[in-house]
Order: structure tokens, then C-alpha cells, then sequence
């Protein structure tokens, strides 16, 4: 009792003394988790505990990564979805952005959807919302990506084309609708403005010219990836294990940012649709890396996704180079922080400042090499203790030595729709040396030419592997073989060398 009186009147002094001496890291207790319900990341560096990630001590289940290029932010989120699948039976979506995951996912046996090379989505389908809702929704993206917003007739032309669309195909736009029923694409919105320019009835015609020019973007031919029938069910996609979404050979940023939108909406709908179930762990994780336009905008689905999730066992997981791409929401609320190399003061004092870490963690973090972390998580606890962490480093997967040659862009737009036909050829890296070996090119050479393949992130046009292969003085005669060695079609290698010089 007398103790507790004198502690009592030292309090401020004592709790100074105390945080100075409390050790750096959270207690081992909040670290070690059950490992059959908990996923493995690497051990903390001055205490050596082995650190294994469970939400259930979290605020929320939600992860961001940042650093620079090169840091390992693809090669935690790989390693994260692969034992959180093993763990949980976790689905994954990877929205892809630049393509980095596709070779990956392949060879972990997930399933590779590539935008534009044969698959498409239809961004007016209902997956089961009222047509009113999703017309909504429609605008809201095409308000994040364009400036209609500034144009408010435009904008009230196209939402009310829209509703006409969906009313003309039959549906009650206030009514969910029936299992068997087709959605109208933005082609069929197009050609109701179209309809009410000629009737040449309407006041501002101008508004009109200007309102279908701006849904056309969508719609020629060719560039029409969003307003032909789906080929693909999103909200089916959040139950296949691991999916990637690959958005790297759509035109350009806003197709890229309009088909992640568009996912993030479908899955959020999915998830308030299936509602909570009290399965393990988390049931699916949605990724998105280096989507800065669609991860910044406060109206994006990923905010409700982040604000949502903990209660669907739904989590999020953005990887960025620049922490302040992050919408502000998404990062005061995502559980985990995962700071990799940081290079920029900017970036430093941004995560320094909402993150409240002290000197000795900055000076950390800026001496991380490769795979060197801090973590920040947030716990679900009301003692007192520090939230950052440094790891050792991320203890991952083996990397997979895993090449790619593309070659889509040799093929006529029919085959290209041809999902028979093979657009991408993987090999391991030791077949593929072997193949070259065969081809009786030296040693040397064959290192060299992987050292070009590592540096195009082990993905290649096939036009590109043939002008490496050039480089390096082989023969047009030896590349011909050893293309068909490695069994690509003859017609294909005939079409490449049209393009070399
Ligand atoms: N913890 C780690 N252990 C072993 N190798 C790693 C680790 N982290 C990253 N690497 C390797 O470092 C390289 C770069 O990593 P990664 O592609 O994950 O970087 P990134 O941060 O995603 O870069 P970018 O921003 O350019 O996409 C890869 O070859 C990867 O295999
Ligand atoms: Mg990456």
C-alpha cells in the first residue's frame, strides 16, 4: 500500500523512467501469435522474437506496405498472400497495375485475368444491385476520372441515358434484379444520346455533342474493354483463391483506374452481400499496388472497403512507393504499416508525423536494405506499449526464377480473343538455360542475356528477347532455333524478326 502511495506521487517521473526503459518492443505476447492462426513474417531485430501477423489483436485487418522501388513491397505481399492462404484458406485479388504479379500467379497455380487480351468486363452488369445504384456508382468513377463534374448538364444527360439503358433492357431501376437478365453496356447509353441529338429537339445540343464524346472514350471499337458483355463474374472472383487482375495492357491510366474501380465496387458489394460468417482468419484480401489514383480518391470503393472490412473479414492491402498516394482514411485506419527503404525526407516526415515514431526508428529505417521492415500495427489493447517494431528482415518464399515471353503483340486481333492461344510462354530458369545450351550458345552469353531478363523483371517481349539475343552477336539462324526449341509457333517467329532491323 505504501508503495503504491509513493508511485503514485512520483507517477510523472516514473512514467518517464518507465517508457525510456521499456524495451522497443511490443511484448512478445502480442508478437508470438498460435501458428496455426497466425502467418509468419521474420524475426525482430533486437529481441530476436519470431513475429507472426494475426488481425485479431488489431484494430482491422487492412495492410499498407511502402518503399522505395526495389524495397521488397511485391515480394511481402506475395509472401503474405501465400501463407495467409495456406493459414486461412485466404481468396486474393490482385489488382494489378503494372503487370508485376501475372508470372507469379501463374506459377503458384492462381488464375491470371489480362484485361483487354480476350477478357472484358461490362461495367454497367448489376452482380445483383439495383440498376439505380450501380448508375450511380458509374458516374461516381467516371467524376473521379474525368471533369463531367464541371459540366453538371453533361453529367445529367449521361446519368439519365444510363437509367433510360437499364429501363429499355427491362429492369426496374429501384428493383434488384432477376437472375437471368442482360445488362446494357455504355454502348447502348451512347446510342440514346446519340437517338436524342438527332430527334433535334433539345435545347443545348453542344452539351449533347459533348456528353456522348466523353462516353465514347469507352466505347471504340478497340478501345471498348468495358462496354461489351463480361467475360468475367468479379463477385465469383472473390471465392477462386488467388486471382490476378492484370491491367498492364489496357491504354492507359484511366481504363487502369476505371477496371479497378469497377472491381473495387463489385467486391464491395459482394462482401456486404455475403455478410459476416464466423470463419477463421481472413477470407479475402484485395491488393492493390501502386494504384495511387484509386487508392487516393476519398469517393473510391477502397475507403469502404477499409471502413467495412474488419466485420466481413475482409482486408485490404495497398502497396505504395509514396505513402502520401494513400488516401488519408486508408492510412490512419489500416492495421498494420509495413515501412520498407525509404529514401525521401518528404516521405520520412509524413510517416514520421502519423505515425509518431521516435529518432532511433527513423535512423532505422533509413539504413534498410532489402527486405529490412518496421512495423506499425495497431493493437486492440488499452496497456500501453510501443507499436513499432523492426524486423530482421521479411523472411520470404524462396524467389521463384520464373521467365516470361509475351508474345501477344505478334498475333492478329482475332487470335488475340482466342483463349486457346497461347500469349505468354513460361519457363524455369534452368529450362530455359538448358534451351540455350542446347542452341550452343556460350556460357557467358547465356549469363549475360539473363542478366538483360532480370533487368526487364524477367518478363519480355518477344521481339525484345530477340534483339537481347542479337546483342549479344548471336545469329539470326540460332535464335530462329532455339525459339522453336522453346516451342513457339512458326508463325509467330517469322512475324518477329519484321520488326528487327
Ligand atoms: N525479404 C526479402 N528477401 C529476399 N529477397 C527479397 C526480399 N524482398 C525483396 N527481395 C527481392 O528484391 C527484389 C525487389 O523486390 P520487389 O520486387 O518486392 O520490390 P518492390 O518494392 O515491389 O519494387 P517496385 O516498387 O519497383 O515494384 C526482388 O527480386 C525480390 O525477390
Ligand atoms: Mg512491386
Amino acid at each position: 500500500m505504501t508503495l503504491l502511495r509513493v508511485q503514485n506521487v512520483m507517477s510523472n517521473e516514473l512514467a518517464k523512467r518507465t517508457f525510456l526503459s521499456r524495451p522497443p518492443e511490443p511484448p512478445q505476447e502480442y508478437l508470438l501469435n498460435d501458428p496455426t492462426n497466425s502467418i509468419f513474417i521474420g524475426v525482430t531485430k533486437l529481441f530476436g522474437v519470431p513475429f507472426t501477423w494475426t488481425y485479431s489483436t488489431l484494430t482491422n485487418p487492412h495492410l499498407a506496405v511502402v518503399g522505395i522501388t526495389g524495397a521488397g513491397k511485391s515480394f511481402f505481399v506475395k509472401t503474405f498472400l501465400v501463407r495467409a492462404s495456406y493459414i486461412w484458406n485466404t481468396n486474393a485479388i490482385i489488382i494489378d497495375w503494372a503487370g508485376e504479379y501475372k508470372a507469379w500467379v501463374k506459377q503458384s497455380g492462381g488464375k491470371v485475368i489480362a484485361l483487354s487480351k480476350g477478357d472484358y468486363i461490362n461495367i454497367m452488369d448489376l452482380s445483383g444491385m439495383k440498376p439505380i445504384d450501380r448508375a450511380k456508382q458509374i458516374m461516381n468513377s467516371i467524376d473521379i476520372l474525368t471533369d463531367i463534374g464541371q459540366y453538371p448538364e453533361q453529367r445529367r444527360l449521361t446519368a439519365e441515358a444510363m437509367e433510360q439503358a437499364y429501363v429499355n433492357a427491362g429492369f426496374a431501376l429501384a428493383d434488384v434484379p432477376g437472375p437471368n437478365t442482360e445488362s446494357p453496356t455504355l454502348k447502348d447509353v451512347t446510342k440514346l444520346l446519340e437517338e436524342k441529338l438527332q430527334e433535334g429537339t433539345y435545347e443545348y445540343p453542344a452539351e449533347l455533342e459533348n456528353a456522348i464524346y466523353r462516353i465514347r472514350q469507352f466505347t471504340r471499337e478497340g478501345e471498348d474493354y468495358f462496354a461489351k458483355k463480361s467475360t468475367i463474374d468479379i463477385g465469383k472472383l472473390a471465392q477462386s483463391g488467388l486471382v490476378d487482375l492484370d491491367l498492364s495492357s489496357l491504354p492507359d491510366e484511366r481504363f487502369r483506374a476505371l477496371a479497378a474501380m469497377f472491381i473495387l465496387q463489385t467486391l464491395k458489394e459482394k462482401m456486404r452481400q455475403e455478410g459476416w460468417s464466423s470463419t477463421r482468419g481472413i477470407k479475402t484480401l484485395v491488393v492493390l499496388d501502386e494504384a495511387w489514383k484509386v487508392a487516393s480518391d476519398e469517393r473510391s470503393d477502397a475507403i469502404t472497403i477499409v471502413r467495412e472490412g474488419r466485420k466481413y473479414q475482409f482486408g485490404l492491402l495497398v502497396a505504395s512507393q509514396n505513402p502520401t498516394d494513400i488516401n488519408e482514411t486508408i492510412f490512419s485506419n489500416v492495421g498494420t504499416t509495413v515501412m520498407l527503404r525509404i529514401r525521401y525526407e518528404k516521405f520520412m516526415n509524413f510517416l514520421q508525423g502519423s505515425l509518431n515514431f521516435s529518432g532511433f526508428i527513423r535512423r532505422e529505417i533509413s539504413k534498410f536494405g532489402v527486405g529490412q521492415a518496421a512495423f506499425d500495427m495497431s493493437f486492440n489493447s488499452s496497456i500501453q506499449f510501443p507499436e513499432i517494431f523492426l524486423l530482421d528482415r521479411i523472411v520470404g518464399e524462396e524467389p521463384l526464377d520464373v521467365y516470361a515471353i509475351n508474345v501477344a503483340e505478334m498475333l492478329a486481333p482475332n487470335e488475340q480473343a482466342d483463349q486457346s492461344i497461347k500469349k505468354e510462354y513460361y519457363f524455369e530458369r534452368i529450362d530455359l538455360n538448358a534451351k540455350l545450351i542446347e542452341s550452343e550458345i556460350s556460357a557467358d552469353i547465356i549469363l549475360r542475356i539473363f542478366k538483360e531478363l532480370d533487368k526487364k523483371d524477367r518478363i519480355v517481349d518477344i521481339r525484345d528477347m530477340a534483339q537481347i539475343m542479337i546483342n549479344q552477336g548471336i545469329d539470326k539462324n540460332t535464335i530462329v532455333n532455339f525459339f522453336r526449341k522453346i516451342g513457339i509457333l512458326d508463325s509467330i517467329i517469322s512475324k518477329v524478326f519484321n520488326f528487327i532491323s
